[in-house]
């Protein structure tokens, strides 16, 4: 059965009592007078993803009415991408933004990937294209490119590997050359450069949304709770920004600290939603929201989402050409990260047999 598209689906009792222990979980971030708006898209969209068996992978930008109802998995870009390659799902909802999608794309070229709004930017991935990319390797040769995932395909297909803010410091590490190009965000590659002896390279890009925080802001903060506050930052922060805060790390890194440590206040230096996020999860902290929106998450919601399902548009396509040079940087991305990851599992395995013995 296919529902058309253009209806609005309507709250009933059923969908009350379906999506009650939904509505549970969202119920801290959420009002009550707005889930009967947000109940209906919720059923429908889980309904559909079902009937057509799809998958949703969101960002941990996307609002809570995404994020905790309808999201199969959740994540920062690195999980994201390492989960587009275990799903076997006919159709993956990309929530977050285009080249997100797009990253989706290269690894499961035979699904079809969707984004419910195409005009889903960011920042970064428009600050640098390909014929940028091949003066910088013109004008250092034998240097190589690392790319930030937050690029287009195009860009990837340029360069040497990916990396994201969760692996950035390691894939700089796995490189064998002294020097290094680390493009398109300034501020990630001065954060990379405070953490390695390597020389790092960069170009002029940076995030419009993490690049409004200041470090000025930031101890004014410090001054009004009287030091009684954790702050955690992004690398796509500007230094000052950094400086000042008590962890830098990805989306992921930064929930994790926060599920981990439970200060008892906290302010996380990223993009709204996350703490919205988080909050509806824990309990215990408090947390403080000087509120940068990024506009292109932002314009992912719950009705494009069921449009998305029932038209099955529109979808992300990748020339084949382009395709087959940038999935070569993603993948040789990954391969760092997996080995990465045996290792920790070694080390903890190693660890464990060491106090049984
Ligand atoms: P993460 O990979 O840390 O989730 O960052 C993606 C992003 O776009 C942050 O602005
Ligand atoms: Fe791009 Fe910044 Fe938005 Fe992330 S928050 S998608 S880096 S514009």
């Amino acid at each position: 059965m296919t529902t058309p598209t253009n209806t609005t689906p309507k709250f009933t009792v059923e969908i009350e009592e379906a999506t009650a222990p939904i509505y549970d979980k969202v119920k801290t971030v959420i009002p009550d007078f707005e889930w009967p708006a947000i109940a209906p898209y919720v059923a429908e969209i889980n309904r559909l993803k079902k009937e057509k068996n799809a998958v949703i992978l969101a960002h941990n930008y996307m609002t809570p009415d995404i994020f905790h109802t309808v999201a199969d998995y959740v994540g920062d870009s690195l999980g994201l991408a390492r989960m587009a390659t275990e799903t076997d799902a006919d159709v993956i909802i990309q929530c977050g933004v285009h080249f997100m999608a797009e990253t989706s794309k290269l690894l499961n070229p035979s699904k079809t990937v969707i984004v419910p709004d195409m005009e889903a930017g960011c920042s970064l991935a428009s600050s640098i294209t390909a014929a940028d990319v091949r003066a910088l390797r013109e004008a250092h040769p034998g240097v190589p490119i690392v790319t930030y995932v937050n690029t287009s395909a195009e860009v990837k297909a340029e360069c040497d590997i990916c990396c994201t803010s969760g692996n950035a410091v390691e894939i700089i590490e796995s490189l064998e050359s002294d020097t290094v190009l680390c493009i398109p965000d300034q501020y990630l590659a001065n954060w990379i450069s405070k953490q390695t002896s390597k020389k790092i390279l960069t170009w002029a890009g940076s995030c419009e949304v993490h690049e409004r925080f200041t470090g000025e802001e930031l101890r004014k903060y410090r001054e009004q709770y009287k030091g009684d506050i954790t702050i955690i930052a992004h690398p796509e922060c500007p230094p000052d920004v950094i400086e000042e805060a008590d962890f830098c790390g990805s989306t992921a890194g930064m929930i994790n600290y926060a599920k981990d440590k439970r200060p008892k206040r906290i302010l996380m230096v990223t993009e709204c939603s996350m703490s919205d996020n988080v909050a509806a999860e824990v309990h215990d902290v408090e947390f403080i929201r000087p509120c940068n929106l990024c506009p292109h998450m932002k314009r992912i919601t719950l009705p494009k989402i069921l449009e998305s399902l029932r038209t099955l548009g529109p979808e992300v396509t990748v020339d084949p050409e382009v395709a087959d040079r940038a999935r070569l940087a993603v993948e040789a991305m990954l391969a760092v990260d997996e080995e990465r990851e045996r290792r920790i599992k070694d080390k903890a395995e190693t660890k464990t047999t060491q106090r049984v013995a």
